[in-house]
């Protein structure tokens, strides 16, 4: 009965037909830009692409179309969101104070896969930083968000567009799977560049710490500005709850799957797969693999890249193809963990739940 109930509010209120928008990414068509634009104004959610990964947009003024972002992802409301601008100039609104080193990260990084959280100012709504005095702000590089953030007139919170939990949309087909007829519009701009989300990096600190490691790189960071830490999290082996960033805590990119990550020398690495594919008692296996020149017998070999920079760009893609192909059972080969590397080992632990496995 109750079950009923619910299903009934939610077709009354909830269901709405969502439009797809097919948008060039080289030079976005000013009418459907318009017309995408539109909905936000109405308070409404859309989706569009940035360099990243796909964001789920909504005025980032408008406590209304805030709350429709966590109703429409199931995202827990402690979670803050990041705040997307087009043009520099929109930051001086949105916080209380630009320290001279977030000059520098913007003069270096921005527009790019680089968000800053700075103390915020008073005319960001709570909903937007879950009650933190901090807030997160990033300038992406791709034409589509900056082209419907200025017809907007008012800078978009955009937190990934994927259900809560889900890996983040890399494609448009992506977020029309987690989201459709929960939000008013998709813009559809192709696959996304970089494949994961932007580092993110806390400025109110003394010496800034990376909350969240990215294409932006610590070396990278810290040659303009100097020392920077990294968050215990980061790089953490296993599961740790943080006050700091609540993000931090909610399990993440999960696939329907098992994942498993082997770390040690390659033969090693290898043998203990070997093992694993012919004592588990899982139907479907796939080993997603960083060689071609290896194959695996009895389970599906799916390449995944050979650099960190193609693996970064396919993970989150691959990890969904798994629950379509109704794989059981995911083995990777963990990577070193520097520059890109990190931000796909920090993503692939959490998708594994910490499953991590030391071959010897
Ligand atoms: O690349 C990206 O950053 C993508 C695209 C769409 O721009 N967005 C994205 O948003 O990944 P989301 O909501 O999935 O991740 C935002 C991250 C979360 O880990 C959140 O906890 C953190 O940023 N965050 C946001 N505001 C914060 C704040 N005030 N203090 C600390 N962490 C914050
Ligand atoms: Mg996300």
């Amino acid at each position: 009965m109750y079950f009923t109930a619910a299903r009934f509010y939610f077709l009354i209120f909830d269901y709405m037909k969502t439009v797809i928008l097919r948008i060039n990414p080289k030079a976005p068509e000013p009418r459907l830009i318009r017309q995408a634009a539109a909905y936000l104004q109405q308070d409404e959610l859309v989706a569009f692409p940035t360099e990243t990964v796909y964001g789920l947009g909504a005025n980032a003024l408008s406590p209304k179309a805030i709350r429709k972002i966590f109703k429409a992802k199931r995202r827990p409301s402690d979670n803050p969101l990041i705040i997307h601008i087009a043009d520099t100039k929109q930051l001086y609104a949105l916080v209380k104070l630009v320290p001279p080193s977030a000059e520098k990260l913007i003069r270096k990084f921005w527009p790019g896969p680089l968000t800053m959280v700075l103390k915020k100012s008073d005319i960001v709504p709570s909903e937007i930083s879950a009650g933190l005095n901090t807030v997160a702000v990033r300038l992406p590089r791709h034409q589509i968000a900056r082209s419907l953030i200025r017809e907007c007139g008012f800078p978009l919170a955009a937190p990934s567009a994927n259900s809560s939990g889900k890996p983040s949309p890399t494609d448009a087909a992506h977020v029309v799977y987690d989201l459709k007829n929960r939000i008013a519009c998709v813009i559809d701009g192709g696959p996304t560049l970089v494949g994961l989300e932007s580092t993110v990096i806390d400025m109110t600190r003394k010496v800034p710490v990376i909350l969240r490691p990215g294409k932006v790189s610590q070396q990278e960071i810290e040659t303009v500005i100097g020392k920077v830490n990294l968050h215990s999290v980061v790089s953490a082996n296993k599961k740790i709850n943080s006050a700091k960033s609540p993000g931090m805590k909610y399990r993440h990119y999960a696939p329907k799957a098992e994942l498993k990550i082997i770390h040690g020398n390659p033969k090693a690495v290898e043998k203990i797969i070997r093992s694993i594919v012919q004592h588990s008692s899982a139907k479907n296996i796939a080993v997603l693999v960083t060689d071609r020149a290896r194959f695996f017998a009895n389970v599906s070999n799916v390449y995944i890249g050979s650099s960190a920079h193609q693996i970064a760009k396919n993970l989150f893609r691959v990890l969904r193809h798994m629950d379509d192909k109704k794989i059981e059972l995911i083995l990777i080969e963990s990577l070193p963990e520097d520059g890109l590397g990190l931000a796909v080992m920090n993503r692939l632990k959490k998708a594994a739940g910490f499953n991590i496995i030391n071959a010897r």
